[in-house]
């Protein structure tokens, strides 16, 4: 893995250290005062159960290296400043007029955490923000998640709050609201679960069998990659899942349109019989996706901790098809990602995250990483994609 530094498509992590002292020197730069500290929360890469966190039901990711910082210093006027070296623009208000419908932009992101904070009953203080992320933006490896995760660790940290497991939870829960009153993006809690309670080395199984949606039941399912020889590779394809932004939405609306035509509160509840028997083809592929892929997610668990990385790869496979033909949410891209990582020795891959663009993740025995990225850089060029991005999916802490 080392000859890798020599990739240029390579998306490096960087050192958490070094990027916080740069950022400490910024925020001393924009801001005029030193940051009291800095939060950093990261991205993440689900294995398996993709679109079935809505649905009630099981996913497994992991915490990338790749993370956000946020630099934060405290302010004696309410006010709230943010701003972010990936991003044009200041965004100021008065945090009493920080709520649903105030924001517009990337900042929702950062301003919505306060906002759900001060909802908890979190005495929130005005603050200046700087944020800095080594995720890709819109590469549904969520940069937003981390983003606001980010902010809400430095807040709690700030504020002298709870950063136990179940103070995490809460600060989850908050992130969810944020990105779904705020920023208006209707997501699941997968993303801000696994950014503030995954453990290196380890995917987190997470089950939304819960009546609120919230995370229910949460286990650290130890990976022992390196041991066995395997690597994560991810393959950005650089097609912004962000330009079909719709695409989520209707999926979730389908769902929820198949989990009533079953008389089931959520897909979570359904059998395949049932399914299968639904007389809308299209209602019925989108339930049948769900059904089968947490059922996968249970599988690929089981198989991991036989250490069965035949059977994990198979199920990435299986799982992507299911994307592809029956939940509809994959690309050529992706699909050419996903089909040449096998060609060239990986075990299994698939699309990861909502999906229409974004990232494939590939489980690869690490001395045919070099080769699959070769692979799928040639394949884009041929097929004439612009071209991929990749980075090392090594599983990573929690934010802190
Ligand atoms: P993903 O979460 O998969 O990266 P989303 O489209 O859900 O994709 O979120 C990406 C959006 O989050 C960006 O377009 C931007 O609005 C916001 N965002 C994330 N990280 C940053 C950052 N470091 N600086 C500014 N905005 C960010
Ligand atoms: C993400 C979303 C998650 C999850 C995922 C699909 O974009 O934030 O909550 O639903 O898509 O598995």
């Amino acid at each position: 893995l080392r000859r890798l530094a020599g990739v240029t498509s390579l998306l490096e992590p960087g050192t958490t250290t070094d990027r916080a002292v740069r950022l400490r020197a910024e925020h001393r730069a924009r801001w005029g005062a030193d940051p009291a500290l800095v939060g950093r929360a990261p991205g993440r890469v689900n294995l398996i159960g993709e679109h079935t966190d809505y649905n009630g039901g099981l996913v497994l990711p992991v915490a990338l290296p790749h993370s956000t910082l946020v630099s934060l210093s405290p302010r004696d006027d309410g006010r709230v400043r943010v701003a972010s070296l990936q991003a044009e623009g200041v965004f100021e208000a008065q945090l009493d007029d920080v709520g649903p419908g105030t924001v517009d932009g990337w900042a929702a992101y950062a301003a919505g955490v306060l906002w759900a904070l001060d909802e908890q009953g979190v005495t929130v203080p005005g603050v200046d923000l700087l944020v800095d992320s080594t995720v890709p933006l819109g590469a549904g490896l969520s940069s937003s998640a981390a983003l606001e995760c980010a902010v809400a660790v430095a807040v709690t940290a700030l504020v002298g709050g709870d950063l136990s497991p179940a103070g995490r939870r809460r600060l989850a829960a908050a992130c969810v609201r944020a990105e779904s009153e705020v920023a208006g993006a209707p997501t699941g809690g997968m993303d801000q679960a696994v950014s503030l309670l995954a453990e290196p080395g380890a995917a987190l199984l997470l089950d939304f069998d819960t009546a609120d949606g919230s995370v229910g039941d949460l286990r650290h399912v130890e990976l022992g990659l390196e041991r066995a020889g395997l690597a994560l590779l991810v393959t950005d394809t650089r097609v912004s899942h962000a330009l079909v932004d719709g695409g989520y939405g209707d999926r979730r609306a389908e769902c929820g349109r198949a989990a009533e035509a079953l008389g089931v509160d959520s897909l979570r509840r359904a059998d395949l019989a049932g399914v299968e028997a639904l007389p809308d083809p299209l209602l019925r592929r989108r339930a049948r996706h769900v059904v089968g892929e947490v059922q996968r997610v249970s599988g690929v668990v089981e198989a991991v901790t036989a250490g069965d990385w035949g059977t994990v790869g198979r199920a990435f496979v299986a799982s992507h098809a299911s994307m592809r033909d029956d939940f509809e949410i994959s690309c050529a891209e992706l699909d050419l990602a996903v089909a040449t990582a096998v060609e060239a020795g990986a075990l299994g891959a698939r699309m990861t995250g909502g999906g229409f663009g974004g990232s494939s993740v590939a489980l690869v025995p690490a001395d045919r990483v070099e080769a699959v990225v070769a692979a799928v850089q040639r394949a884009f060029a041929d097929a004439g994609h612009r071209a991929p991005l990749h980075l090392m999916a090594t599983p990573s802490a929690a934010a802190d």
